[in-house]
C-alpha cells in the first residue's frame, strides 16, 4: 500500500475537546474487499456505519513518535454498505497528553504542540475488478465529539447529552504531518482482555460510596445506567483504602484519574476508551439520583492490556505463594500495555528500562512477549543517542543521562528474548544498539575498564538505604562496573550467535573483570555479593555466595536488596548450595518479603516491600505504587530452580532443555509448566509415601538432574523418585 492520504486536522483549535472527523461516501458497486489504513497524532477510535472499526483500543499505541509512528490496517469489507459514514474521534493519547509530573524532554514538549491529526486511507476492491481509494483530505469535515476531555493521567469527560453534528461540520485543514516515520503495526494490539465484576459496595467511615473489585487491574469502568439527559456520573479510582478504611488517592500524585460522564436520556452504557486507570476501588462521586442510588451491577471493570498469550503457570501447596504467583501475573497484565510500564496509575506509567530488564525473564516465561519486546526494543534503539546513550524510559520522554542497570535493558532484554524464543532476529536487529551501549560506557567512564562517575539509580529501593534515600547502600560505581561487564559479555554472546567478530569485546570483557577484581576486592552489601557471584566477577564466587548467605542469616533471614540485587538473590543462594535459605526468603511472611504484602491483602506486586506497614500506615505518597511488577521477577526462580525448567544457551527457545527441580520440605507439591515454541514442558513434584515423586513432561530431549543424579530423557512423560 502506498500512502496517498493527507494528514488532516481541525481548522481551528478545539482545546481539550477531541475532534470528530467525518466523511460520507457511496460505494460504486458490490464490494469484494475493503481495508482501512489509519493512524493519528493521539488516540483514534473509528466507527464505520455506526459500528466500531476493530477491537484495538488506545490505537495507534505508544512508540518513539518522532521516529516511529505505527498505523493499523482493518478489514472493513463486512461493514461497508452502499451509503457509508466514516467517523473518527481523535483524543490526546500519549502523543499529546501531559506525560510525567515533572519536566519532559524538548522533543516531548514539541510533540505535544501537534494538532489532533488524522491520516486514513480506505482501499476498496469491487467485484467487477475495479478499485477505489478514499483518503483523508480537505473534503472531510470535523466537529466537536462527545469527548470533552481525555488525557492519559487525568481521565476522561464524555458528554452523551450533546447532539454531535457529523457530515455537515466544519471543513478540515490538511497539513504536512509525519510521513517517513510511519510504520505498520509492529507490537501486539491492545485489547479489552477481561471483565471483572464488583465484589462489594460499601460506605467508608467518611461516608464515601466505594466499590471494591477485589483485584487491582488496569483498564476502565464500563457503566450501565438508566438516567435523564444531563445527569452525571463521576468516579475516582484508587488502589488501596487507608487504615481507617477511607478511599486513598494521594499516591496517584498529580494524576487526577477522574471519570466523568454526562448522561443522555434512557438506558445507556459507556466506557472511556481514550485513557486508562490502574485501580482496585472506585468511589462514586456523582450518580443519577444521588450516589446512594448506585448499585454494584452498574459498574464492570474492563481489563485492558497487550494481546500477549499466556505460556507459563505456577502452582504449589502453599496458598500464599499461589497468591504471589497470581499477583505476578496481574502485575504483568497491568503493566504490559503496549510498552512495559513501571506502574499503571500515578503520573508516570512510563517504559522504565530498569524495571523492564529486571522482569524480562519472568515476563517471557509467563507470556509470549517476543513481539511485544521486539517493538519496544526497536523504540529503544530509535531513541538511543548517537553516542550510545540509552534513556531511563522508552519511549524516551525524559531525555536524562544513562543509569547503570537501567540502560543495560539494551543488552539484557534482547538476550533474554532470544533465549526464550530461539529467534536470532532480535539479536540481529539490536546488535548495533547493544554495541553502542557498551561503547557509551567505555567513552564516559572516569576510570578505564570500570564505569565510575555518572548518575545512577544505584540499588534502587534497597532496604539498606541510608535514611531519607531511595538508593540502597551498595556502591554505585560497583554496580555500574558490574553491569558494564555483564553487558559486554552479552555483546560477546550475541555476536557469536550472529557469527560476528567479537574479539575486541572479549578482550574488553577480560579487562573489565581484571579491573573490577582489583578495584573491588571486598563486598559490603547483599547486592554487592549477589552481583559479584551472579555475574561471575568474584575471583571466588563460592566465597561471595557464602558471604551473602551469612549476611542474610545475620539479619534474621532478611533480604536487604533493591531493584538491582533482588532478581538474582535467590539464584545466587541456590546456585551455591543455599537452596534452603533461598526457600526461607521466598516463604518468609513477615516484612520484608514477597509474602508480606499478601498478608496485607495485595493482589498485585508492590513497589515497596512495606507499601502498607505493619501498623497500617503507608509509605510516603511520593513513590508508593501497588502495581509495580519488578519484584515479580522472583517467578523466574520458581520456574527455573524450584520447578527446574531452564533454557539452554546452546539450544535457545527450549529446543532442548535442562530440568533440575529442587523441592523443599516446606511445600507438599509444586507444578510448573511452560508452553514453548517446541511444545509443553512440565515439571511437578510432590511428597508421596515419604519420598519425592517427580513427573516431567518434555516435547524435546531434556537433561534432567534429580537429587544430584543426571539423566538424558527423550520426549514424553517421565517419573522419578528421590528421598526427602
Ligand atoms: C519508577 C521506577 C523506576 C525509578 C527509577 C520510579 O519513579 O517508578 O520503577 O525504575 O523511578 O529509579
Amino acid at each position: 500500500m502506498e500512502w496517498k492520504a493527507q494528514w488532516i486536522r481541525p481548522s481551528f483549535d478545539l482545546g481539550d475537546i477531541a475532534p470528530l472527523f467525518s466523511k460520507s461516501f457511496t460505494a460504486k458497486g458490490r464490494v469484494k474487499e475493503a481495508k482501512l489504513y489509519i493512524t493519528a497524532l493521539g488516540i483514534y477510535e473509528a466507527e464505520l456505519n455506526g459500528k466500531r472499526v476493530g477491537d484495538y483500543v488506545l490505537a495507534p499505541g505508544w512508540t518513539t513518535y518522532n521516529k516511529r509512528l505505527q498505523y493499523q490496517v482493518y478489514d472493513v469489507t463486512e461493514q461497508l454498505k452502499e451509503d457509508n459514514c466514516l467517523l473518527v474521534t481523535v483524543g490526546k493519547g500519549w502523543y499529546r497528553s501531559r506525560l510525567v509530573g515533572w519536566e519532559t524532554s524538548e522533543i516531548q514538549q514539541e510533540l505535544r504542540k501537534n494538532p489532533a491529526g488524522l491520516l486514513a486511507q480506505l482501499e476498496i476492491g469491487y467485484e467487477d475488478g475495479t478499485s477505489e481509494t478514499l483518503i483523508t483530505d480537505e473534503t472531510w469535515s470535523f466537529g466537536e465529539s462527545h469527548v470533552r476531555f481525555s488525557e492519559i493521567y487525568d481521565g476522561e469527560t464524555y458528554d452523551a447529552s450533546l447532539t454531535v453534528i457529523t457530515g455537515e461540520g466544519n471543513q478540515v485543514q490538511s497539513f504536512d504531518g509525519p510521513s517517513h516515520t510511519l510504520i505498520l503495526q509492529q507490537g501486539e494490539e491492545i485489547l479489552e482482555k477481561e471483565r471483572v465484576h464488583g465484589a462489594s459496595l460499601f460506605h467508608t467511615p467518611k461516608g464515601e460510596v466505594v466499590i471494591d473489585f477485589g483485584q487491582e487491574v488496569t483498564g476502565y469502568i464500563e457503566l450501565e445506567v438508566d438516567a435523564k439527559a444531563g445527569e452525571e456520573v463521576e468516579l475516582s479510582h484508587a488502589e488501596v483504602l487507608d487504615k481507617e478504611g477511607n478511599f486513598y488517592t494521594e499516591n496517584y500524585r498529580s494524576a487526577k484519574a477522574k471519570y466523568r460522564y454526562i448522561c443522555k436520556e434512557g438506558k445507556q452504557t459507556y466506557k472511556p476508551k481514550q485513557t486508562f486507570f490502574g485501580f482496585r476501588y472506585i468511589r462514586i462521586d456523582q450518580f443519577p439520583g444521588g450516589v446512594e442510588a448506585a448499585k454494584l451491577e452498574n459498574f464492570t471493570a474492563v481489563v485492558v492490556y497487550s494481546d500477549i498469550k499466556r505460556t507459563g503457570y505456577l502452582s504449589c501447596s502453599n496458598p500464599k505463594l499461589n497468591q504471589l504467583f497470581d499477583n505476578i501475573i496481574w502485575g504483568q497484565k497491568g503493566n504490559f500495555l503496549d510498552i512495559p510500564t513501571d506502574c499503571p496509575q500515578r503520573d508516570e506509567r512510563l517504559g522504565w528500562t530498569g524495571d523492564a530488564q529486571v522482569f524480562v525473564k519472568a515476563a517471557a516465561l509467563n507470556y509470549d512477549v517476543e513481539k511485544f519486546f521486539t517493538k519496544w526494543l526497536a523504540d529503544l534503539a530509535a531513541d538511543q543517542g548517537e553516542d550510545g546513550r540509552v534513556g531511563h524510559v522508552i519511549p524516551d520522554v525524559l531525555a536524562g543521562e544513562s543509569s547503570a542497570a537501567w540502560a543495560d535493558a539494551s543488552t539484557i532484554c534482547p538476550w533474554e528474548i532470544y533465549l526464550a524464543y530461539g529467534n536470532p532476529q532480535i539479536l540481529a536487529s539490536q546488535f548495533d544498539s547493544m554495541k553502542k551501549w557498551v561503547g557509551y560506557i567505555t567513552a564516559h567512564t572516569k576510570d578505564t575498564h570500570l564505569w565510575t562517575g555518572g548518575q545512577h539509580f544505584g540499588d534502587w529501593l534497597g532496604l539498606d538505604a541510608p535514611s531519607g534515600s531511595y538508593k540502597g547502600s551498595s556502591r554505585e560505581d560497583f554496580i555500574a562496573s558490574a553491569f558494564y561487564a555483564y553487558s559486554t559479555s552479552l555483546v560477546v554472546k550475541a555476536g557469536k550467535v550472529l557469527e560476528e567478530d567479537v574479539s575486541e569485546y572479549e578482550a574488553l570483557y577480560d579487562s573489565i573483570v581484571a579491573a573490577f577484581r582489583k578495584a573491588y576486592p571486598e563486598y559490603y552489601t547483599q547486592t554487592e555479593c549477589v552481583l559479584a557471584a551472579h555475574f561471575k566477577l568474584a575471583p571466588d564466587c563460592q566465597a561471595a555466595a557464602d558471604q551473602l548467605a551469612s549476611m542474610v542469616k545475620e539479619c534474621g533471614v532478611q533480604l536487604k536488596t533493591g531493584f538491582v540485587g533482588t532478581p538474582y538473590l535467590l539464584h545466587v543462594l541456590s546456585d551455591y548450595g543455599y537452596g534452603d535459605l533461598a526457600y526461607s526468603l521466598l516463604l518468609r511472611e513477615s516484612y520484608p518479603s514477597w509474602l508480606y504484602p499478601i498478608t496485607k491483602g495485595a493482589t498485585t506486586i508492590w513497589e515497596h516491600w512495606d507499601g502498607i506497614m505493619e501498623n497500617g500506615d503507608f509509605w510516603s505518597a511520593d513513590m508508593n505504587s501497588y502495581n509495580h511488577y519488578a519484584y515479580g521477577a522472583v517467578a523466574d526462580w520458581v520456574y527455573g530452580v524450584a520447578g527446574g525448567i531452564k533454557a539452554m544457551e546452546e539450544f535457545p527457545g527450549y529446543e532442548r532443555v535442562v530440568v533440575a527441580p529442587k523441592p523443599d520440605e516446606r511445600l507438599d507439591w509444586l507444578k510448573v509448566s511452560l508452553e514453548t515454541r517446541h511444545g509443553l514442558i512440565r515439571s511437578e513434584w510432590k511428597k508421596v509415601a515419604g519420598a519425592w515423586r517427580y513427573e516431567i513432561e518434555t516435547p524435546v530431549a531434556a537433561y534432567v538432574t534429580i537429587a544430584g543424579k543426571s539423566y538424558e530423557i527423550s520426549r514424553g512423560i517421565h517419573t522419578f523418585f528421590s528421598n526427602i
